[in-house]
């Protein structure tokens, strides 16, 4: 065996660590976060083909895309009948239409004449005609008219009504299965409303609505969200108060896995220990954004403690019920995966939800979405849900929704993700993956190749 290059800061036990930090919270922390998977997926290396092989990416869409349950859309896009929200994928491309009778339909978006797209955006309408020669359908997909039916023996109900595919929900998001062969999206999404149960997703509304054309492939996408490994590196601003090398990784099951990153701790990258007032001035610094020097911490408080009292009393003031929330949930970044390509948090600093989708047939960009879920008002109806924004060469420090820390951060991991690509495709060694940072790529990648493998 080769010898490591440097063993010497090794951690045995790398699920440890974060389960000491929050040990030693004062507020009781939930059961499920008390548990480390300690999984070790070994050491295989996957080639660099899964990035930029247009084969690989028709073989994706094909094996994968047309297998794996997929978020389509809010419930709330689609809210009263007639409304209409556009999906694409790929080059598929979806309906998914609230009907007469409240249900939520998906449709390919195809006319069953000769073939034409039926809508381009969302919209909201009686019935569904196509804008070549007219056949129309109803909401619940039925044959509605059919021009010069005379001259169509052919076609009937059976053959020409809209072509749907499956449909489920939780949470307030939509998903659909192009295979009527895939278990249900119950079984499929596992146990992650257990862990995500605090969230209450239902009772969020989406106030800001991001999209992003990224130059990379939808994997190197997503996968720039699923280790805190690069931390040090692409976001140095935040290691003062923010320990990458402690978060613990999960994998949870065959479609999802989690990360438990600590926030309020400093880095063990920074090779020096900082006092509990150095690692509050940073953090008063850079997540506040104060510019005037920062308050002494209370005798005895750590810098962890003052950020979790002080966002508990925040979101108290602002109406949040968060006595039953740890002081984990309340500072940590909890992220959460639904393969293949959706992103969710767990703790209140998050309030984002993340979609990636291959770009056409293109393996070399892909579509991120982004979504900041906030909570609906108490005592107030639900406000209209905001429309996407494409965003083009905006940058993430410019989304008013979003705190200014979290956008200079999204900022930094789109930057690496042009040269991501740009750097697969100028060399030829295997991708290397760490055997526990990187682990939930590995075990995206292990999922991925069996949905592959599976003719
Ligand atoms: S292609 Fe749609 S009505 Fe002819
Ligand atoms: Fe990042």
């Amino acid at each position: 065996m080769n010898k490591p290059l440097n063993n010497k800061n090794a951690r045995p036990d790398p699920w440890a660590v974060y389960q000491d930090i929050i040990a030693r919270d004062r507020h009781p922390t939930p059961p499920d976060l008390l548990e480390a998977g300690k999984d070790d997926l070994g050491l295989l290396s996957s080639g660099r083909e899964m990035y930029t092989s247009p084969a690989f990416h028709r073989l994706e869409l094909e094996r994968l895309w047309s297998r794996v349950w997929q978020f389509a859309c809010r419930e709330e896009e689609i809210e009263s009948p007639g409304d209409v929200a556009v999906y694409e994928l790929g080059d598929w491309s979806f309906l998914i239409v609230r009907a007469e009778d409240n249900t939520i339909k998906a449709y390919y978006n195809s006319c069953t004449h000769r073939g034409t797209k039926l809508a381009s955006s969302s919209t909201h309408l009686q019935k569904i005609r196509c804008p070549y020669h007219g056949f129309t359908w109803n909401l619940n997909g039925s044959i509605n008219k059919v021009p010069s039916s005379w001259d169509f023996p052919q076609v009937s109900e059976e053959t020409h009504r809209l072509q749907e595919v499956r449909v489920g929900t939780w949470g307030g998001f939509v998903f659909i299965n192009l295979d009527p062969e895939a278990p249900s999206l119950e079984e499929y999404i596992e146990n992650l409303p257990g862990q995500l149960a605090v969230v209450d997703f239902e009772n969020l509304y989406v106030a800001g609505y991001y999209r992003k054309i990224l130059q990379s492939n939808w994997k190197g996408s997503i996968e720039a969200f699923l280790e805190a490994f690069h931390v040090a590196e692409t976001h140095p601003q935040t290691i003062n108060f923010s320990d990458e090398q402690s978060t613990q990784y999960d994998i949870l099951g065959r479609h999802t896995s989690r990360f438990l990153q600590p926030v309020g701790i400093a880095s063990a990258s920074l090779g020096e220990k900082l006092s509990e007032q150095q690692i509050f001035n940073s953090m008063f610094a850079e997540i506040m954004r104060q510019t005037t020097e920062a308050p002494s911490l209370p005798e005895g408080m750590t810098a962890r403690q003052f950020m979790a009292d002080t966002t508990r009393a925040q979101l108290t003031e602002a109406g949040r019920d968060v006595a039953g929330l740890s002081d984990a949930e309340l500072v940590d970044a909890m992220q959460y995966t639904l393969f293949p390509n959706m992103v969710l948090f767990r703790s209140t600093g998050f309030p984002v939800v993340y979609r990636f989708r291959p770009n056409k047939h293109d393996p070399d960009s892909s579509i991120f979405d982004m979504l900041i879920l906030k909570p609906v008002p108490a005592g107030q109806a639900r406000p209209v849900p905001a429309e996407p924004v494409e965003m083009g060469d905006m940058r993430y420090a410019d989304i008013p929704e979003l705190s200014d820390w979290l956008g200079d951060i999204y900022d930094q991991d789109v930057a690496n993700l042009k040269l991501l690509q740009e750097g697969l495709k100028a060399g030829n060694t295997p991708i290397t993956l760490s055997q526990y940072q990187e682990i939930r790529v590995r075990h995206f990648h292990n999922t991925l190749r069996a949905y592959l493998e599976q003719a």
